[in-house]
């Protein structure tokens, strides 16, 4: 008889010679979808984003153009959809083509929106419809867009025309996509329109009229939709202190997440920001629990030093390190990290919310698809272990479908499972759309997939 070590490691090297990987199942009904937006995808646009693009601020130099096409042919997309097995597909209504003049209706383009709901419900695919995401039209831009004191009453109208024209084919709503981003990059960073910068109190007042307007339309479409599902978009980001011994380097960290990850967010959760967001105007009480679900769209992490030099940028210098996985670079700055723990960050914050949680964006930049296949895996690995901790996860939807026009970066960044020539319209399947296409068939991550795609090694390629 051995020692009880010999034992113990004797049973171990035999339970692991017969130890079989088993699937991470995912619980029936999980939704395994796709995100797109309107601006995007449709082509022929015809809003505020157009005239940043006539004034010359995509830096790529790009159009949009045609786009993908969705206008006129959406459905050979759907039909991809399907093929690829995917059960859901979240699109956006382009409020611009809906109501091109105030209190004018355009019944056509709301047809058109009826027949593509049909088209994704005939194909077996739920569709999740985005009011807002980043467009609006020119006369609320020029009205001040957000910051004008009939905003909310103004998003709520157009909300309910929405609701009693297409509720009969789509019970899940995402008032706004990012108001964060919407408002960082339109009043501080000046990437998006408005174009303003430096400008953090606007930018906390804008998110905050943007929180008072998803309240009204929450209640609004549960008024008209009794069974509806209504959430927002959250664009969650990690941010590390470059030297986690740095107690500055903390404090700046720990400043920008409270900036950039709680404002909305903690509007909806407890109906306040704290302080110092707190010191901005607007009483946050109506936006208290309205939501019925938490959208979390996650991509990257950056690393924050403490920096006197940047006292114009809360003295943070955000940036990413050259030996971190990253997607494609943009045309001035890197996109960011591609860091699928950050999934995990925040759905632990999400879930104070008490809500179910869909992870309502997940992608990465790669024209040549080196690193998306490492990114889906280890996502969906990430979900599967944060179901498994308890935390209600509904589904899982990847940005992006097809490469679409990339906001400032035009055509230069390419998110899609499905290579795109907006030239020819062609469209190539990239393997990392074979890999989704795997898993939400199974419902399933296989083994086998986690053998081929899941190491650390294929993030650095
Ligand atoms: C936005 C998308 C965008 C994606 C990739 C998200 O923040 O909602 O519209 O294309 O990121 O950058």
């Amino acid at each position: 008889m051995g020692s009880p070590e010999t034992t113990v490691s004797e049973s171990t090297a035999s339970a692991l010679s017969n130890y079989t990987p088993q699937p991470m199942n995912f619980p029936k009904d999980f939704l395994w979808g796709v995100s797109t937006a309107a601006h995007q995808v449709e082509g022929g646009n015809n809003n505020q984003w157009s005239d940043w693009e006539a004034a010359g601020r995509i830096r790529s130099g790009d159009s949009c153009g045609r786009a993908c096409d969705w206008w006129n042919n959406a459905e050979a997309d759907f039909d991809l959809a399907q093929r690829m097995g995917l059960n859901a597909l979240r699109l956006s209504v382009e409020w611009s083509r809906v109501e091109p003049d105030e209190n004018r209706w355009d019944s056509t383009a709301i047809k058109r929106y009826r027949t593509a709901l049909l088209g994704l419900r005939e194909r077996g695919i739920q569709p999740m419809l985005s009011l807002h995401h980043f467009t609006h039209p020119r006369w609320f831009e020029a009205d001040g867009a957000f910051l004008n004191a009939d905003a909310g009453p103004t998003f709520e109208r157009f909300t309910r025309r929405i609701v009693q024209e297409l509720g009969d084919l789509c019970q899940n709503w995402v008032t706004f996509n990012e108001p964060n981003v919407y408002a960082a990059l339109g009043y501080v960073l000046g990437e998006f329109p408005p174009g303003r910068t430096s400008e953090i109190a606007t930018a906390v007042r804008v998110a905050n009229a943007m929180a008072r307007a998803h309240a009204r339309a929450y209640h609004a479409i549960h008024e008209l939709q009794p069974n509806a599902r209504v959430g927002w978009a959250h664009n969650y980001v990690v941010f590390e202190p470059a030297n986690p011994r740095s107690r500055l380097d903390r404090w700046t960290a720990s400043l920008l997440s409270q900036l950039f990850n709680e404002i909305f967010l903690a509007a909806i959760e407890n109906g306040r920001l704290e302080f110092p967001l707190n010191l901005a105007d607007g009483d946050l009480a109506s936006a208290k629990g309205t939501c019925d679900f938490v959208g979390l769209n996650v991509y990257s992490r950056f690393h924050v030093a403490f920096s006197p030099e940047k006292s114009s940028q809360l003295f943070a210098d955000v940036f990413v390190p050259p030996d971190v996985p990253q997607g494609d670079c943009g045309v001035e700055k890197p996109y960011g990290e591609a860091y699928p723990e950050a999934i995990g960050a925040a759905v632990r914050r999400a879930s104070r919310l008490g809500k179910p949680i869909y992870i309502l964006e997940n992608g990465v930049p790669d024209a040549k698809d080196r690193i998306r296949p490492w990114l889906i895996v280890n996502a969906v690995k990430q979900l599967h272990e944060l179901i498994q901790e308890g935390h209600d996860i509904r589904g899982y939807f990847h940005w992006t479908l097809i490469d679409n026009f990339e906001w400032t970066e035009g055509w230069n960044l390419r998110f899609g499972l499905v290579a795109l020539d907006p030239v020819t319209q062609e469209r190539t399947m990239r393997k990392s759309g074979e890999l989704y296409s795997e898993i939400a068939r199974a419902n399933a991550l296989l083994p086998e997939l986690i053998a081929r795609f899941g190491d650390a090694q294929m993030g650095t390629r």
